[in-house]
């Protein structure tokens, strides 16, 4: 692949009105409108945009990433009317979802219209649409007048980037510019729901909860279980990319379910035995679990309190203790409630499934 120097401008996403930001958003609508790669911030994860219209524009995408053509785009809109733009009908239960959490952390997954190309949909007859709430996204997308095809702006089978330095570090000399906007507030991606079968099912868990739709929809399915690779790969025909090793970081990682006090206790019995083996081992705690660890040896890094703040923190942590140079990560387990179902699932998919459950005592 052609290197080219990859540029991070940095925008006040609270002042998107100043002369600055106002040029600079001006460029990468442009550079989006000459078929070009941008990168910009949403409220769940970065994002690697390009016109979703333009099939030469979205090629460049699954390139840079080293992306395989068989995993679709979700497309990003700023309105309604772009919504309709993409469609081939919008169900009652699109309406409905879109009132209550758009703008916001929702994917819903429709019929697609047929102007959509099929390098977006990877075929299938259904696109994936989002209308992200990140001032900057939204500017971009309204500036360029265009729907933005965009997946998460890491190379393909890395942890998620939640920070401009995170996109740099995996696609640098790939893409021409990085629009930073800070850190992502949410730092799960979105939720994923399909809306073309007859009950409307998660296919991803993510920014917004189970409960939260099931408030709006009461029908809305959970997504289903895997837990082996055979199933996965059944699953990974329906939902492409929905596969147990996708959010992977370089080392092995381990997950540990079971009580606070079960998972805390095995946790340090393991790093002393991988430490005698010379090992050096990271650890993903909560503070709760900090005085337990401070003497431990092990690179500790907290996901905070709140799921809030976990789900935030969960893949700067994971990138961290990679940085690290660490030889194995071992991380502890969440409620599966609220924005908890999204942390175990990427959590999950970290740990590529390798997940130690202890009986609780
Ligand atoms: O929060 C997010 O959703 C972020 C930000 C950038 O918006 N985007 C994101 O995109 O996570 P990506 O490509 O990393 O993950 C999108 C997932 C993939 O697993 C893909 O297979 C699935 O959505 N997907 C896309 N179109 C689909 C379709 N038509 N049917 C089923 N799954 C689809
Ligand atoms: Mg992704």
């Amino acid at each position: 692949m052609q290197q080219k120097e990859t540029q991070i401008v940095a925008l006040n996403k609270d002042h998107l009105e100043r002369a600055y930001e106002q040029e600079q958003l001006a460029y990468a609508a442009r550079l989006l409108h000459a078929g070009e790669i941008v990168v910009f911030p949403t409220e769940t994860v970065y994002g690697l945009g390009a016109n979703a219209l333009n099939p030469r524009a979205a090629e460049k995408i699954f390139l840079a990433k080293e992306r395989p053509f068989s995993d679709p785009l979700i497309v990003h809109i700023a309105d309604e009317q772009g919504l309709e733009s993409l469609v081939a009908s919008i169900p009652a239960a699109a309406r409905q979802l879109a009132a209550a959490f758009w703008p916001g952390p929702l994917t819903m997954i429709l019929p697609a219209g047929p102007q959509v190309p099929g390098l977006i949909t990877s075929g299938l007859p259904n696109v994936a649409v989002r209308m992200p709430d990140h001032p900057i996204a939204r500017a971009l997308i309204r500036a360029a007048g265009i729907p933005v095809a965009a997946p998460s702006a890491n190379r393909f089978m890395h942890v998620s980037p939640t920070t401009a330095q995170h996109v740099y570090d995996d696609l640098k000399g790939r893409i021409p510019l990085i629009l930073d906007g800070g850190p992502c507030t949410v730092g799960v991606e979105s939720t994923i729901i399909d809306l073309c079968t007859d009950i409307p099912t998660i296919l991803r868990p993510g920014g917004i909860s189970l409960e939260a739709l099931r408030q709006v929809l009461p029908q809305v399915q959970p997504p289903q279980s895997r837990q082996t690779h055979t199933e996965d790969l059944e699953t990974a025909r329906v939902a492409p990319g929905q596969m147990l090793i996708h959010y992977s970081p370089k080392v092995p990682t381990y997950l540990f379910e079971g009580s606070v006090e079960a998972m805390r206790q095995t946790i340090l019995d393991e790093v002393k035995q991988r430490q005698r083996q010379g090992e050096q081992v990271g650890v993903l705690i909560a503070d709760e679990d900090l005085n337990a660890f401070h003497e431990s040896g092990a690179i500790v890094y907290s996901l905070g309190n709140t799921l809030e703040q976990v789900a935030t923190r969960l893949f700067a942590g994971l990138r961290t203790l990679e940085d690290a140079g660490v030889d194995v990560i071992l991380c502890r387990n969440f409620t599966a409630q609220g924005l908890g179902l999204a942390v175990r699932d990427r959590l999950l998919k970290a740990a590529g499934g390798k997940v130690k459950t202890l009986n609780n005592t």
